[in-house]
């Protein structure tokens, strides 16, 4: 019998099920979840092991910034016989907590933001997870400090009394991960972290990114761009949707064969310096 290419995959993949419970940053076990009226996981099964830098494939409306919002508790699986969404190993979690274990940048923060929120006021809301600072919030002396550091570390502190609406996308984007680093996470999910960017902003973004994968910090991407995938990260999980289509070792996936099929276009996948780039396949 004749598979589709989505088919194809899935029997090419190798399902990344084995890592136990207390290793893994995420554990899903035949979740289900809706946004508005749309089923977008049916039975999602996927763990992501502690320390393992992990991208997340797919194409527009696989579902990549739906499980963001689980993992963040912005969204609530559908409860079920048998069915869990564990972050480090737990189901319940105070926001707070939880920021300290997982730095989380995503698209809908960008575009919510307060636009008169000043720089320095940005990097501080991750204290206290808020949007914009507000009277009746405190910070230590070593919280100030760190969020100045943050800012000297990140190239962002000439922008500190800047509102975050007279910035650049490649300035917003540079504060809101100065927001989710100040709990200094062992991991960082990030969203598409360098769409919208120009070259040089791109660049210095994931040079950014591979400083801190270098310096400890666990990375979770969620991206359908190719050229944003770090050398660091080992492991590739596509997703398509709302299902895990494969999984396993960058190398394995990012083929012109398999990136052809999970996008249902023909593209030949080029690759340099560790980093990776589809283009369009030759007649
Ligand atoms: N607010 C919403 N109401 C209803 N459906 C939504 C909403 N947001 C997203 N969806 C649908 O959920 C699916 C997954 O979307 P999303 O997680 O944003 O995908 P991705 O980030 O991979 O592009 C898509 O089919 C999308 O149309
Ligand atoms: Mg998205």
């Amino acid at each position: 019998m004749e598979l589709s290419a989505r088919e194809r995959l899935v029997r090419v993949g190798q399902p990344g099920l084995k890592a136990s419970h207390a290793a893994c940053v995420l554990e899903c076990r035949n979740v289900t979840a809706y946004r508005g009226g749309t089923l977008v996981f049916n039975g999602l099964d996927l763990c992501i092991g502690q320390g393992v830098n992990t991208a997340i494939v797919g194409p527009n409306g696989s579902g990549k910034s739906t499980l963001l919002k689980l993992i963040s508790r912005e969204l609530y699986p559908v409860f079920s016989e048998g069915s869990r969404l564990l972050v480090y190993g737990r189901d319940r979690w105070n926001v707070e907590e939880l920021r300290s274990h997982l730095g989380i940048v995503s698209q809908d923060l960008q575009e919510e933001y307060i636009r008169q929120a000043k720089g320095r006021d940005v990097m501080l809301s991750g204290y206290y997870s808020s949007i914009d600072t507000w009277p009746h919030q405190r910070f230590t002396m070593s919280e100030l400090e760190l969020a100045e550091s943050l800012m000297e570390q990140l190239g962002i502190a000439e922008l500190a009394d800047r509102p975050f609406g007279r910035m650049s996308t490649g300035q917003q984007r540079r504060f809101l991960l100065g927001r989710a680093l100040v709990h200094e996470p062992e991991a960082l999910l990030l969203d598409e972290p360098t769409s919208g960017l120009d070259l040089s902003a791109t660049i210095r973004y994931i040079e950014t990114i591979r400083a801190l994968m270098r310096s400890g910090t666990q990375l979770i991407l969620v991206t359908h761009h190719l050229h944003e995938i770090p050398p660091e990260i080992s492991r590739l999980v596509f997703i398509d949707q709302g299902r895990v289509v494969a999984d396993g070792d960058k190398e394995c996936l990012l083929t012109s064969g398999m990136v052809s099929a999970l996008f249902g276009c023909r593209v030949e996948v080029v690759s340099g310096n560790g980093f990776y780039h589809a283009v369009p396949a030759g007649t």
